[in-house]
Formats: C-alpha cells, structure tokens, sequence
C-alpha cells in the first residue's frame, strides 16, 4: 500500500500547532506497519538550516496556476526511515512565516496543484493521497475534476483528515476561478461555496472519497450546528464516509524517563515528579511548596481553548491553595489577563507569553494538574502529554478530551482526570475545586488515579492500525 500524506506544516521542520505534531509522527508508525507512506510539504524560508543543508533536488517542472507559468523544485531527505518531499517555490514560499499572507488562496493552489504534478516526475503513484485540513483540500478537487481524465492518476483515491473545522480557506469566487479555471458550477452551495466565497475545506470535504477527523466525538459533534462552522449538513450527508480516528503521540519524543530537558527522569515514581516541581517553582519565582498543588496551561491563547471560561472566574481560581503555570502566546487580551494577574498574584501564577519547548515540558512534568477547558477540541495534544507525564488533566468533555480523558469517579475508582460537561466557567471552577480537593485530602485516590493513569497507551499503534484498515477497506470499492 503506497501513502502519500500531503500537508502544510510537521515537525521537527516547521510547526504552527498540533496538526505539525500529526504529520511529525503518524507516518513512522504507518511505515512501520509495512505502508510505504511518503510526506509532501512546502519547503518554507523558516525552515531551520540544518534540514535545509540535509536536502537533496531531485527535478524541477514548471507548473501552470491560472494565467501563470511557476517554477516547482522537488527536493527531498530522510527522516526517520520516512521519504519528505519538498516543494520549492521562492516565490511562494521564501518568505517568513507559514499563514496569513494576502495571496493565501494563490500560495497553497499552486501547493496543492504542484504535489499532484510532482508525482509522475517522482514516479511514484500512491494508492491515496492523505490530505490535511484547508491547505491541502483542493487536492481532491483538482485531481477528479483535472487530473483523473489522464491514465497515469487513475485510480488514485483521496483521504482529508479534519484537524479543525473552523480554519475552512474562504477566498473570493473570482480569484479561484482564475487560479484553478474551474467553472461556476464548482462554485455552488451544494459545491465548494461557503459565505459566499469558494472553500477550500468545502472541496474537500465534497471530493475526498473518505473523509476523517482526530477523534470519534469531534465527528459526532461537527455533525451539529454548534460544532459544525455551517459545513454540518455536508457532513451529515457524507456521514457514511467520515470516521474518527484519535491521534496519538511519540512516545519516543514525549517519554519523561529520556527527556533532556527534565531536571529528574522518571516514569511513575511520585517523588521524582516531584522534585521536577520544586525545581520548576524555582525557576518561575513562586514559592517552592511541595504540597501546593500546581495547576498548569500550555496552549495556544485563542477562543478556541476555553480561555473565556477562565478571565471569568480568575479572581475565584487565584483565591484557591493552589499556584497556576501558563505558557503559550496568542490574542492580545488573554497573554494581557494573564500579565496582570501575574503582577497581582506573583505568588500564585506565573505566565510564561512565549513558546519554549524545553520549558513546556518541564511544565508538564512540574505540574500536578493539567486544565485544558477547551470549547471544542478536535483531538487536543496538551492533555495527552499531560498523561505521559503523570499529569492528571482537567478537561470539558468535547471532542478528543472527552475520548482521551476518563473522568475519576470516586465510588468506582476509575477514571485518570477530571471532567466537566457545559461550557460554563462555574462548572470548571467546581471540577479545579473537586481536582484540588482530591489532591489535598485524599492520597489515596490520587495514588489510585496514577495507577489507572500508568495502564494507558496513546502511542499511535493503534490509530495507525485503523487508518491502515481504513486505507485497506475503501481501496478496494
Ligand atoms: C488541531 C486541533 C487539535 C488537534 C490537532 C491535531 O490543532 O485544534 O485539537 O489535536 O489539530 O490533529
């Protein structure tokens, strides 16, 4: 079976967010299981030099996008037994950052028009073409609509994995028409328009022959009007064909027992955990106390991670016996809140506006709670790394969060986090007190909460093998 994943970002090259992690990961477990599975990205300015040194060309073409003719270098490199295409475009590319550029619209067109132009000059034919969220949706469209007329793409079949519904590449009509020359009847409701614009998730989403999201619930959930960003009558119409599957994570690249960046290795020793905690208070100035419980955030600081729910109830969360950890950048007025309340409460919080992976996992390993009260939550990475660590997250039950994390019930002794079901910020702070509660008073259910926490596996055998039988079964229609 030959896969070829097409994307806009993976690690360790270029990362923007979690889908990079995916990328990152997922094709060295499928390749594993015997898939030859090959990724193609965009060769961008950032990437560090170190890999760019690494890259060797392997042709160039040129390439026709609306009225222009554009130059496509193929470069490639191996890592970790994975073949990564690189497609060059100074043009496109060289410049800094990954998103948000004006030509949007033309920049990933020509993206996704060059990685099925590439693929003869590579001679390699995929048996799919696994595509990842907007910037890659037009893939499917171009290829039934253009490419599947000629004999070399026959057969070939299309996979989009939804990493986030909201992020749909809406660009105006006219402009995709000239890109793709593509008629009006592609720009339709019951076709690739949305808001009155032409999206590229849109055409995916009508033209993939399977489609895919990171977790069973979040493909439950977009089905509905409250999750489904006005796509969720398509989606309730190609139900047949969407699956959840749940990400996993490196377990190799998240293990605390191997981390360099901890001050003490563990796996499920208690004590060492928690020297890394005191160290971490150290580090962040607040008081070294190895009773307080530490509840921490490392995340994005946008809408979409729940962050309303805590500037309602700061004043309420500070007043607990508890320190709060944040790490991450984002929307102006949340790195703001949380500035202030770390010059009001400099023995209660800390907050870190920046990225720093080294620090996150310290943070990770320092902390005893890990909040993650998202308002959707596709799959979600911070509450699995969380678990790796001996974490117990604190999560609203949406999407991934509420597949990955099994709230503790006190009468049955199951459970490995905690949970709360409305997005109401009273209902998380209640679910911070009950976490805070357990951690003070009960030792005995928080051992009992580590020793659930220690059976679980979210490493990526399984979900790869799902793909895999994904791949398999729908091949074959
Ligand atoms: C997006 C989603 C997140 C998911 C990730 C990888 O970033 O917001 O929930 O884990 O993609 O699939």
């Amino acid at each position: 079976m030959k896969v070829l994943f097409a994307a806009s970002e993976a690690v360790p090259f270029i990362k923007t967010g979690g889908l990079a992690d995916v990328i990152g990961s997922l094709p060295k477990e499928l390749l594993k299981q015997g898939i030859d599975v090959r990724v193609v990205l965009p060769k961008y300015a950032d990437m560090p030099q170190t890999w760019k040194e690494q890259l060797t060309g392997i042709t160039n073409f040129t390439l026709r996008l609306g009225w222009r003719e554009q130059y496509c270098g193929i470069q490639t490199l191996q890592y970790e037994g994975v073949t990564y295409y690189f497609l060059d475009n100074e043009y496109y590319f060289g410049r800094p950052g990954l998103y948000g550029y004006g030509d949007e619209p033309e920049r990933f067109g020509f993206f996704s028009k060059a990685v099925l132009e590439a693929l003869p000059h590579l001679d390699f034919k995929p048996d799919w073409i696994h595509c990842h969220d907007w910037q890659t949706g037009m893939i499917p469209v171009l290829l039934k609509a253009q490419f599947q007329r000629g004999e070399w793409f026959h057969g070939i079949k299309t996979m989009l994995t939804i990493h986030n519904l909201k992020y749909q590449g809406v660009f105006p009509i006219d402009q995709m028409k000239e890109l793709f020359l593509l008629d009006d009847g592609y720009f339709t409701g019951t076709a690739l328009e949305l808001h009155g614009g032409g999206s590229f998730l849109k055409g995916g989403l009508q033209f993939a022959d399977v489609l895919t999201t990171v977790s069973r619930t979040y493909a439950e959930e977009i089905q509905t009007p409250y999750y489904g960003e006005y796509l969720d009558s398509l989606l309730r119409y190609r139900s047949g064909d969407l699956y959840g599957i749940v990400n996993g994570i490196d377990n190799e690249q998240f293990d605390p027992m191997t981390d360099p960046h901890l001050v003490v290795n563990y796996r499920d020793s208690l004590t060492k955990k928690q020297q890394n905690k005191l160290k971490l208070q150290e580090e962040l100035g607040l008081p070294v106390s190895a009773e307080t419980p530490v509840i921490s955030m490392v995340t994005r600081l946008v809408q979409q991670k729940g962050l309303d729910l805590v500037r309602h109830v700061i004043s309420e969360l500070l007043s607990l016996d508890a320190q709060f950890v944040i790490l991450g950048t984002g929307e102006h007025q949340y790195e703001e809140l949380f500035r202030w309340a770390a010059r009001e409460y400099p023995a209660k919080l800390s907050a870190q506006i920046r990225f720093d992976d080294g620090l996150s996992r310290r943070i990770y390993a320092g902390s005893d709670l890990f909040l993650m009260p998202s308002q959707f939550e596709p799959c979600g990475i911070g509450q699995l790394i969380a678990l790796r660590y001996r974490t117990l997250p604190i999560v609203r039950e949406t999407g991934g969060l509420r597949d990955t994390v099994q709230p503790y019930n006190e009468f049955t002794g199951e459970g490995t986090g905690f949970s709360f079901a409305n997005y109401n910020a009273h209902d998380m702070l209640h679910t911070v007190r009950r976490a805070v509660y357990f951690y003070r008073n009960d030792h005995e259910a928080w051992a009992h909460i580590h020793r659930n926490i220690k059976k679980l596996d979210f490493s990526w055998k399984r979900s790869a093998q799902q793909y895999i039988d994904l791949y398999e079964e729908r091949r074959a229609e």
